[in-house]
Protein backbone atom coordinates (compact mmCIF):
# COMPACT_ATOMS: atom_id res chain seq x y z
CA UNK A 1 0.00 0.00 0.00
CA UNK A 2 0.97 3.22 -0.69
CA UNK A 3 2.17 5.50 2.47
CA UNK A 4 3.56 8.50 3.13
CA UNK A 5 5.99 8.71 5.34
CA UNK A 6 7.32 12.25 7.81
CA UNK A 7 11.15 11.74 8.31
CA UNK A 8 12.84 13.85 10.36
CA UNK A 9 16.81 14.80 10.27
CA UNK A 10 16.53 13.48 6.85
CA UNK A 11 19.48 15.52 6.27
CA UNK A 12 22.12 14.02 8.70
CA UNK A 13 23.77 10.88 8.51
CA UNK A 14 21.03 7.88 8.98
CA UNK A 15 17.72 9.88 7.95
CA UNK A 16 19.52 10.61 4.31
CA UNK A 17 20.69 7.31 3.79
CA UNK A 18 16.76 5.99 5.00
CA UNK A 19 15.32 8.87 2.30
CA UNK A 20 17.53 7.25 -0.22
CA UNK A 21 16.29 3.51 0.49
CA UNK A 22 12.26 4.18 1.09
CA UNK A 23 12.18 6.05 -2.06
CA UNK A 24 14.50 3.33 -3.80
CA UNK A 25 12.71 0.17 -2.48
CA UNK A 26 8.77 1.92 -1.77
CA UNK A 27 8.51 2.94 -5.23
CA UNK A 28 4.55 3.18 -4.01
CA UNK A 29 5.61 6.04 -1.13
CA UNK A 30 6.27 9.43 -0.81
CA UNK A 31 8.50 11.05 1.58
CA UNK A 32 8.32 14.55 3.34
CA UNK A 33 11.71 15.61 4.67
CA UNK A 34 11.49 17.97 8.01
CA UNK A 35 14.99 19.25 8.75
CA UNK A 36 16.45 22.01 10.78
CA UNK A 37 19.74 22.18 9.15
CA UNK A 38 21.48 22.00 11.69
CA UNK A 39 25.32 22.51 11.61
CA UNK A 40 24.90 18.40 10.94
CA UNK A 41 21.81 18.61 8.67
CA UNK A 42 23.18 19.44 4.95
CA UNK A 43 21.39 19.09 1.74
CA UNK A 44 24.06 18.00 -0.34
CA UNK A 45 23.55 14.25 1.73
CA UNK A 46 20.17 13.76 -0.55
CA UNK A 47 21.29 16.15 -3.72
CA UNK A 48 20.66 12.65 -5.99
CA UNK A 49 16.72 12.41 -4.84
CA UNK A 50 15.88 16.62 -4.03
CA UNK A 51 14.05 15.95 -7.65
CA UNK A 52 12.02 12.90 -7.02
CA UNK A 53 8.56 13.93 -7.61
CA UNK A 54 7.66 11.55 -4.71
CA UNK A 55 10.23 13.53 -1.93
CA UNK A 56 9.37 16.80 -0.29
CA UNK A 57 11.75 18.94 1.61
CA UNK A 58 10.49 20.95 4.52
CA UNK A 59 13.06 23.34 5.97
CA UNK A 60 12.03 23.73 10.02
CA UNK A 61 12.65 22.66 13.41
CA UNK A 62 10.71 19.66 15.26
CA UNK A 63 10.28 21.94 18.65
CA UNK A 64 7.84 23.98 16.36
CA UNK A 65 4.47 23.14 16.10
CA UNK A 66 3.33 24.92 13.12
CA UNK A 67 6.25 23.13 11.01
CA UNK A 68 5.54 20.29 12.64
CA UNK A 69 1.65 20.67 12.04
CA UNK A 70 2.34 21.30 8.04
CA UNK A 71 4.96 18.87 7.67
CA UNK A 72 3.22 16.06 9.03
CA UNK A 73 0.21 16.70 7.03
CA UNK A 74 -1.46 14.21 4.99
CA UNK A 75 1.33 11.58 6.43
CA UNK A 76 0.43 7.82 7.60
CA UNK A 77 3.55 7.37 9.31
CA UNK A 78 6.72 9.20 10.62
CA UNK A 79 10.54 8.46 11.70
CA UNK A 80 12.12 10.30 14.14
CA UNK A 81 15.58 10.84 13.66
CA UNK A 82 16.18 14.47 13.79
CA UNK A 83 18.61 15.18 17.32
CA UNK A 84 21.26 16.51 18.40
CA UNK A 85 23.68 13.25 18.03
CA UNK A 86 27.35 14.29 19.29
CA UNK A 87 28.30 12.95 22.90
CA UNK A 88 31.20 15.25 23.10
CA UNK A 89 29.12 18.45 21.84
CA UNK A 90 26.64 17.27 24.98
CA UNK A 91 29.07 17.60 26.93
CA UNK A 92 30.15 21.80 25.91
CA UNK A 93 26.90 22.40 26.14
CA UNK A 94 23.61 20.25 27.16
CA UNK A 95 20.55 23.10 26.59
CA UNK A 96 20.14 21.90 22.34
CA UNK A 97 20.05 18.38 22.90
CA UNK A 98 17.36 18.58 25.57
CA UNK A 99 15.51 20.95 23.46
CA UNK A 100 15.12 19.01 20.47
CA UNK A 101 16.00 14.86 22.04
CA UNK A 102 13.01 15.65 24.37
CA UNK A 103 10.94 18.61 23.70
CA UNK A 104 11.03 18.18 20.11
CA UNK A 105 10.01 14.50 20.67
CA UNK A 106 7.20 16.11 22.61
CA UNK A 107 5.51 17.99 19.94
CA UNK A 108 6.43 15.66 17.15
CA UNK A 109 4.23 12.90 19.22
CA UNK A 110 1.05 15.93 19.87
CA UNK A 111 0.69 15.98 16.42
CA UNK A 112 0.85 12.11 16.15
CA UNK A 113 -1.72 11.81 18.63
CA UNK A 114 -3.98 15.05 17.36
CA UNK A 115 -3.66 13.88 13.57
CA UNK A 116 -4.37 9.93 14.29
CA UNK A 117 -1.16 9.01 12.91
CA UNK A 118 -0.80 5.32 12.06
CA UNK A 119 2.22 4.43 13.24
CA UNK A 120 5.41 6.70 14.48
CA UNK A 121 9.13 5.21 15.17
CA UNK A 122 11.27 6.94 17.55
CA UNK A 123 15.19 6.41 16.85
CA UNK A 124 16.91 5.88 20.47
CA UNK A 125 20.40 4.47 20.90
CA UNK A 126 22.26 2.08 22.83
CA UNK A 127 23.66 4.61 24.63
CA UNK A 128 20.48 5.02 26.40
CA UNK A 129 21.46 1.64 28.58
CA UNK A 130 24.76 3.06 29.51
CA UNK A 131 28.00 0.48 29.98
CA UNK A 132 28.24 -2.90 30.31
CA UNK A 133 31.27 -5.05 30.81
CA UNK A 134 30.35 -8.48 30.22
CA UNK A 135 27.28 -9.75 28.14
CA UNK A 136 25.04 -7.69 26.13
CA UNK A 137 21.47 -5.78 26.89
CA UNK A 138 18.45 -6.86 25.60
CA UNK A 139 15.25 -4.66 25.45
CA UNK A 140 14.12 -5.29 29.17
CA UNK A 141 17.33 -3.90 30.76
CA UNK A 142 17.42 -0.82 32.94
CA UNK A 143 18.40 2.78 31.29
CA UNK A 144 21.15 4.00 32.95
CA UNK A 145 22.36 6.99 30.37
CA UNK A 146 25.80 8.45 31.50
CA UNK A 147 26.18 11.64 29.53
CA UNK A 148 23.83 14.52 28.53
CA UNK A 149 23.60 13.05 25.29
CA UNK A 150 22.18 9.31 26.03
CA UNK A 151 20.60 11.20 28.92
CA UNK A 152 19.01 13.20 26.82
CA UNK A 153 18.38 10.16 24.45
CA UNK A 154 16.66 8.18 26.61
CA UNK A 155 14.24 11.09 27.49
CA UNK A 156 12.69 11.06 24.25
CA UNK A 157 12.99 6.98 24.16
CA UNK A 158 10.31 7.26 27.47
CA UNK A 159 7.92 9.73 25.99
CA UNK A 160 7.81 7.98 23.21
CA UNK A 161 6.77 4.87 25.35
CA UNK A 162 4.21 7.03 27.50
CA UNK A 163 2.13 8.04 24.06
CA UNK A 164 1.91 4.54 23.67
CA UNK A 165 0.57 3.52 27.40
CA UNK A 166 -1.26 6.45 27.68
CA UNK A 167 -2.89 8.16 24.51
CA UNK A 168 -2.26 4.75 22.20
CA UNK A 169 -0.06 6.42 19.96
CA UNK A 170 1.09 3.30 17.77
CA UNK A 171 4.97 3.97 18.84
CA UNK A 172 7.55 1.87 17.77
CA UNK A 173 11.03 2.52 19.42
CA UNK A 174 14.84 1.38 18.11
CA UNK A 175 17.75 1.16 19.51
CA UNK A 176 20.77 0.98 17.63
CA UNK A 177 24.81 0.55 17.54
CA UNK A 178 27.54 3.05 16.77
CA UNK A 179 26.56 3.30 13.06
CA UNK A 180 29.27 3.97 10.02
CA UNK A 181 28.98 4.69 6.62
CA UNK A 182 29.04 7.21 3.71
CA UNK A 183 27.61 11.30 4.64
CA UNK A 184 28.17 10.80 8.31
CA UNK A 185 29.19 13.92 10.01
CA UNK A 186 32.86 14.29 10.27
CA UNK A 187 33.22 14.52 13.95
CA UNK A 188 32.52 11.29 14.39
CA UNK A 189 35.17 8.40 14.99
CA UNK A 190 35.48 7.01 11.44
CA UNK A 191 34.68 9.50 9.38
CA UNK A 192 37.19 12.07 11.34
CA UNK A 193 40.19 9.81 11.45
CA UNK A 194 39.90 8.44 7.80
CA UNK A 195 39.93 12.43 6.58
CA UNK A 196 42.73 13.31 9.43
CA UNK A 197 44.48 10.43 8.17
CA UNK A 198 44.34 11.75 4.33
CA UNK A 199 45.54 14.21 5.23
CA UNK A 200 48.55 13.11 7.57
CA UNK A 201 46.80 14.77 10.57
CA UNK A 202 46.81 13.24 14.05
CA UNK A 203 44.10 10.87 14.74
CA UNK A 204 42.63 12.08 18.73
CA UNK A 205 42.36 8.82 20.38
CA UNK A 206 40.84 9.03 23.91
CA UNK A 207 42.23 7.42 26.92
CA UNK A 208 43.64 3.57 25.89
CA UNK A 209 41.71 3.16 22.72
CA UNK A 210 40.07 0.13 23.92
CA UNK A 211 36.61 1.42 24.80
CA UNK A 212 34.55 -1.43 22.79
CA UNK A 213 31.69 0.05 20.28
CA UNK A 214 29.46 -2.61 18.13
CA UNK A 215 29.63 -1.38 14.78
CA UNK A 216 26.46 -1.45 12.02
CA UNK A 217 27.09 -0.23 8.88
CA UNK A 218 24.23 2.68 8.21
CA UNK A 219 22.79 0.46 5.52
CA UNK A 220 21.66 -2.22 7.72
CA UNK A 221 20.43 0.18 10.29
CA UNK A 222 18.41 2.31 7.74
CA UNK A 223 16.86 -1.05 6.25
CA UNK A 224 16.13 -2.35 10.06
CA UNK A 225 14.37 0.92 10.93
CA UNK A 226 12.15 0.42 7.66
CA UNK A 227 11.43 -3.67 8.71
CA UNK A 228 10.67 -2.42 12.49
CA UNK A 229 8.72 0.37 10.61
CA UNK A 230 6.24 -2.16 8.43
CA UNK A 231 6.31 -5.29 11.47
CA UNK A 232 6.98 -3.88 14.26
CA UNK A 233 4.60 -4.29 17.29
CA UNK A 234 3.39 -0.95 18.58
CA UNK A 235 4.78 -0.81 22.50
CA UNK A 236 7.65 -2.01 21.48
CA UNK A 237 11.27 -1.82 21.85
CA UNK A 238 13.48 -2.97 19.03
CA UNK A 239 17.21 -3.31 19.62
CA UNK A 240 19.63 -3.02 16.28
CA UNK A 241 23.25 -3.97 16.50
CA UNK A 242 25.63 -5.38 13.79
CA UNK A 243 27.18 -8.03 16.13
CA UNK A 244 31.00 -6.26 15.56
CA UNK A 245 32.36 -4.96 19.15
CA UNK A 246 35.88 -4.01 18.69
CA UNK A 247 38.06 -1.64 20.27
CA UNK A 248 38.63 1.92 19.17
CA UNK A 249 42.53 1.40 18.69
CA UNK A 250 41.45 -1.76 15.97
CA UNK A 251 39.06 0.64 13.68
CA UNK A 252 41.97 3.26 14.05
CA UNK A 253 44.71 0.64 13.02
CA UNK A 254 42.24 -0.52 10.14
CA UNK A 255 41.59 2.65 8.73
CA UNK A 256 45.39 3.75 8.32
CA UNK A 257 45.97 0.09 7.11
CA UNK A 258 43.42 0.88 4.38
CA UNK A 259 44.76 3.95 3.63
CA UNK A 260 48.50 3.73 3.80
CA UNK A 261 49.11 5.57 6.56
CA UNK A 262 51.76 4.98 9.77
CA UNK A 263 50.71 4.46 12.98
CA UNK A 264 53.16 7.36 14.29
CA UNK A 265 49.53 9.40 12.93
CA UNK A 266 47.89 7.82 16.33
CA UNK A 267 48.01 10.55 19.10
CA UNK A 268 46.99 9.39 22.52
CA UNK A 269 44.63 12.05 24.00
CA UNK A 270 42.75 13.15 27.45
CA UNK A 271 39.98 10.92 27.64
CA UNK A 272 36.13 12.13 27.27
CA UNK A 273 34.60 12.61 30.55
CA UNK A 274 32.74 9.76 31.35
CA UNK A 275 33.21 7.31 28.41
CA UNK A 276 31.58 4.40 28.48
CA UNK A 277 33.88 1.47 28.30
CA UNK A 278 31.44 -1.06 26.29
CA UNK A 279 28.38 -0.78 24.82
CA UNK A 280 26.65 -4.35 23.30
CA UNK A 281 23.27 -5.03 22.39
CA UNK A 282 20.92 -8.41 22.11
CA UNK A 283 19.52 -8.08 18.63
CA UNK A 284 17.65 -11.36 18.76
CA UNK A 285 13.89 -9.93 18.89
CA UNK A 286 14.24 -8.20 15.69
CA UNK A 287 16.05 -11.14 14.34
CA UNK A 288 13.39 -13.83 15.42
CA UNK A 289 11.11 -11.07 12.80
CA UNK A 290 13.03 -11.65 10.46
CA UNK A 291 15.74 -8.73 9.90
CA UNK A 292 19.42 -9.41 9.77
CA UNK A 293 22.63 -7.36 8.71
CA UNK A 294 24.29 -7.99 5.36
CA UNK A 295 27.30 -5.75 5.48
CA UNK A 296 30.16 -8.15 6.68
CA UNK A 297 32.68 -6.60 8.84
CA UNK A 298 35.44 -5.38 8.29
CA UNK A 299 34.71 -5.34 4.34
CA UNK A 300 31.71 -2.78 4.97
CA UNK A 301 34.75 -0.42 6.96
CA UNK A 302 36.95 -0.75 3.90
CA UNK A 303 34.68 0.37 1.67
CA UNK A 304 33.57 3.50 4.07
CA UNK A 305 37.10 4.37 4.13
CA UNK A 306 37.25 3.97 0.18
CA UNK A 307 34.22 6.31 0.57
CA UNK A 308 35.73 8.93 2.44
CA UNK A 309 38.77 8.65 0.10
CA UNK A 310 36.56 9.65 -2.94
CA UNK A 311 33.64 12.00 -1.74
CA UNK A 312 36.36 15.01 -0.82
CA UNK A 313 33.91 17.30 -2.45
CA UNK A 314 31.41 16.35 0.60
CA UNK A 315 34.08 16.54 3.67
CA UNK A 316 36.63 18.85 2.14
CA UNK A 317 34.12 22.43 2.53
CA UNK A 318 33.59 21.55 6.12
CA UNK A 319 36.73 21.07 7.25
CA UNK A 320 37.91 23.85 5.35
CA UNK A 321 35.14 26.44 4.98
CA UNK A 322 33.06 25.51 8.03
CA UNK A 323 33.83 28.62 10.94
CA UNK A 324 31.38 26.30 13.02
CA UNK A 325 33.69 23.08 12.69
CA UNK A 326 36.78 24.98 12.74
CA UNK A 327 35.28 26.73 16.44
CA UNK A 328 34.36 23.01 17.75
CA UNK A 329 37.32 21.56 16.61
CA UNK A 330 39.92 23.70 18.50
CA UNK A 331 37.41 23.52 21.23
CA UNK A 332 37.45 19.89 21.49
CA UNK A 333 40.99 19.23 20.38
CA UNK A 334 43.04 22.17 20.64
CA UNK A 335 44.38 21.46 23.94
CA UNK A 336 43.98 18.07 23.81
CA UNK A 337 46.84 17.87 20.72
CA UNK A 338 48.92 20.52 21.46
P1 LIG B 1 23.21 13.64 12.52
O1 LIG B 1 23.76 14.51 13.59
O2 LIG B 1 24.07 13.25 11.36
O3 LIG B 1 21.90 14.30 11.90
C1 LIG B 1 20.89 14.88 12.68
C2 LIG B 1 19.93 15.57 11.74
O4 LIG B 1 18.85 16.12 12.51
C3 LIG B 1 20.55 16.75 10.97
O5 LIG B 1 20.13 16.71 9.63
C4 LIG B 1 19.99 17.98 11.69
O6 LIG B 1 19.89 19.11 10.85
C5 LIG B 1 18.64 17.47 12.14
N1 LIG B 1 18.11 18.19 13.30
C6 LIG B 1 18.76 18.45 14.47
N2 LIG B 1 17.96 19.15 15.29
C7 LIG B 1 16.77 19.33 14.63
C8 LIG B 1 15.56 19.96 14.97
N3 LIG B 1 15.41 20.56 16.15
N4 LIG B 1 14.56 19.96 14.08
C9 LIG B 1 14.72 19.36 12.86
N5 LIG B 1 15.86 18.76 12.48
C10 LIG B 1 16.87 18.73 13.37
O7 LIG B 1 22.66 12.34 13.28
P2 LIG B 1 22.67 10.80 12.88
O8 LIG B 1 23.98 10.22 13.27
O9 LIG B 1 22.17 10.64 11.51
O10 LIG B 1 21.59 10.23 13.92
C11 LIG B 1 20.23 10.16 13.57
C12 LIG B 1 19.46 9.55 14.73
O11 LIG B 1 19.96 8.25 15.02
C13 LIG B 1 19.55 10.34 16.03
O12 LIG B 1 18.30 10.33 16.66
C14 LIG B 1 20.58 9.57 16.84
O13 LIG B 1 20.37 9.76 18.23
C15 LIG B 1 20.29 8.16 16.40
N6 LIG B 1 21.40 7.20 16.50
C16 LIG B 1 22.60 7.49 15.91
C17 LIG B 1 23.64 6.55 15.96
C18 LIG B 1 24.96 6.81 15.28
O14 LIG B 1 25.88 6.01 15.42
N7 LIG B 1 25.12 7.88 14.52
C19 LIG B 1 23.44 5.34 16.63
C20 LIG B 1 22.19 5.08 17.21
C21 LIG B 1 21.18 6.02 17.14
P1 LIG C 1 31.78 8.62 18.59
O1 LIG C 1 31.94 8.44 17.11
O2 LIG C 1 31.77 9.99 19.15
O3 LIG C 1 30.45 7.81 18.98
P2 LIG C 1 29.87 7.45 20.47
O4 LIG C 1 30.45 8.35 21.46
O5 LIG C 1 28.41 7.71 20.24
O6 LIG C 1 30.19 6.00 20.69
O7 LIG C 1 32.93 7.82 19.32
C1 LIG C 1 33.14 6.42 19.11
C2 LIG C 1 34.27 5.99 20.02
O8 LIG C 1 35.48 6.64 19.59
C3 LIG C 1 34.07 6.41 21.48
O9 LIG C 1 34.58 5.40 22.33
C4 LIG C 1 34.92 7.66 21.60
C5 LIG C 1 36.05 7.43 20.62
N1 LIG C 1 36.61 8.66 20.01
C6 LIG C 1 37.98 8.93 20.10
O10 LIG C 1 38.75 8.15 20.68
N2 LIG C 1 38.45 10.10 19.55
C7 LIG C 1 37.64 10.98 18.93
O11 LIG C 1 38.14 12.04 18.46
C8 LIG C 1 36.24 10.68 18.79
C9 LIG C 1 35.31 11.62 18.10
C10 LIG C 1 35.77 9.51 19.36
Amino acid sequence: MGQRVLVTGGCGFIGSNFVRLVLAERPGWEVANLDKLTYAGRLENLQDVAGDPRYRFVKGDICDPEAVREAMAGCTMAVNFAAETHVDRSLLGATHFLDTDIKGVLVLLEEARRIGLGRFVQISTDEVYGSIADGSFTEESLLNPRNPYAASKAGGDRLAYAYWATYEVPVIITRASNNYGPFQYPEKLVPLFVTNALRDLPLPLYGDGRNVRDWLHVHDHCRAVLFALENGQAGEVYNIAGGNERENIEITRTILRELGKPETLIRPVADRVGHDRRYSLDASKLRALGWQPRVAFPGGLIETVQWYAEHEWWWQPVKDHDGEFRKYYEQQYGARLA
